[in-house]
């Protein structure tokens, strides 16, 4: 006994100082292989008794399984070990500069991106925080619930992506504006409600000015005793202060969304010099975005009192603000991916708002 319990403690150590798999494979080779203290050990029982047999097999077999044990949490220890090892001297340090060189080798920020974090940036002063919803969404939170029932003539205006129906399940879509983020923040939610919802949007369109996919932000506000002058106001300074103008000429005019009453639509003053658009000057008006004080039927959808709390939402369209404040002219160059294109409009990634816009 005292023979195995030696061995055993011979091995063990021989085990713990392995560095290398390599190692450790001749190791246990040596050690269980034919010619090992094991093997030889176990052949030596042919020439013992059958008593002795029963009691020394039994102990040989035990000094073998925790050997055989041994080597293998070595080997785990070797392979994690390995792992960690290769995951420090590989990391990549993306807070070092770019080298210097050809234009191609700096990425450079969308300018979609770029819009969508230069407006979280003025809301988020504003003391606005961002939500997100699904791309995919169901015809309750992108329809019903927003006052559209099934047989409404708006559903016409949405050229809706649907998604084909398996099992009889729910029909899904693909959402058609960022509205449907309202539904589901005034249901998760309590208010006070004060939030942007950027993200994409889907539409059955394409040509210069429209895209099957495209960016909108919808902004919802919820609270006692809100009323259209809070939604003037606070709309008024995000124009100005996106246009980087003061005193924007904007006006309020009378529209019509389902989920809003009353509902209007934002234009601000341009002048058209050739080919450039003036934005603050002028006489002529550009629609910018949609907004309207929350129906009442919205808030009992998503079971709130409308008698104690009102509110105000709104929603644009990102890839406009881009087009306007940045003077490009057609819409199909933010998504053909052309490098030269992205280069000349994209934004430098050292010097952009530091905001880390994530979509789920
Ligand atoms: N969801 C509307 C659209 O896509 C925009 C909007 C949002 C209008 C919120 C009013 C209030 O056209």
């Amino acid at each position: 006994m005292s023979d195995t319990k030696e061995i055993e403690d011979k091995i063990l150590s021989e085990i713990s100082k392995i560095k290398s798999l390599k190692e450790l494979q001749e190791i246990k080779i040596q050690e269980l292989g034919k010619k090992g203290r094991v093997s030889i050990l176990m052949r030596s029982l042919s020439d013992v008794s059958s008593e002795e047999k029963k009691i020394l097999g039994k102990s040989y077999n035990e000094l073998r399984v925790n050997i055989l044990k041994a080597f293998e949490s070595k080997e785990l220890e070797i392979r994690d070990a390995d792992i960690l090892n290769r995951i420090e001297i590989e990391k990549l340090d993306v807070t070092l500069p770019v080298r210097p060189g050809n234009d191609n080798d700096e990425g450079k920020i969308h300018p979609i991106s770029r819009t969508i974090d230069n407006i979280i940036d003025i809301f988020s002063n504003f003391n606005f925080t961002v939500e997100t919803g699904p791309d995919i969404e169901n015809d309750f939170h992108n329809f019903t619930a927003l006052n559209i029932p099934d047989d409404h003539p708006a559903r016409q205006d949405h050229d809706t992506f649907y998604i084909s129906n398996q099992d009889n399940q729910e029909r899904k879509l693909l959402r058609t504006h960022t509205s449907p983020v309202q539904i589901r923040t005034m249901i998760n939610k309590k208010p006070p409600i004060r939030i942007i919802a950027p993200g994409r949007t889907f539409r059955c369109d394409d040509d210069a000015t429209h895209s099957p996919m495209f960016h909108q932000i919808e902004g919802l506000v919820i609270d006692k005793n809100i009323n259209m002058g809070h939604l003037k106001g606070l709309l008024r300074a995000f124009c100005e202060e996106f246009f980087e103008v003061s005193n924007l000429p904007i006006r309020f005019r009378p529209s019509f969304f389902p989920f809003t009453e009353p509902s209007a639509e934002i234009d601000i003053g341009y002048n058209k010099i050739g080919n450039s658009i003036k934005i603050g000057q002028g006489s002529d008006w550009l629609e910018v975005m949609g907004c309207g004080m929350v129906h009442p039927n919205v808030f009992v959808n998503c079971n709130l009192d409308p008698e104690e709390w009102q509110g105000f939402a709104f929603g644009l369209g990102v890839e406009r603000f881009a087009m306007l404040k940045y003077g490009i002219s057609d819409l199909r160059n933010f998504y053909e991916g052309d490098i030269r294109w992205l280069n000349h409009y994209g934004f430098s990634t050292t010097n952009s708002p530091n905001f880390d816009f994530k979509e789920d």
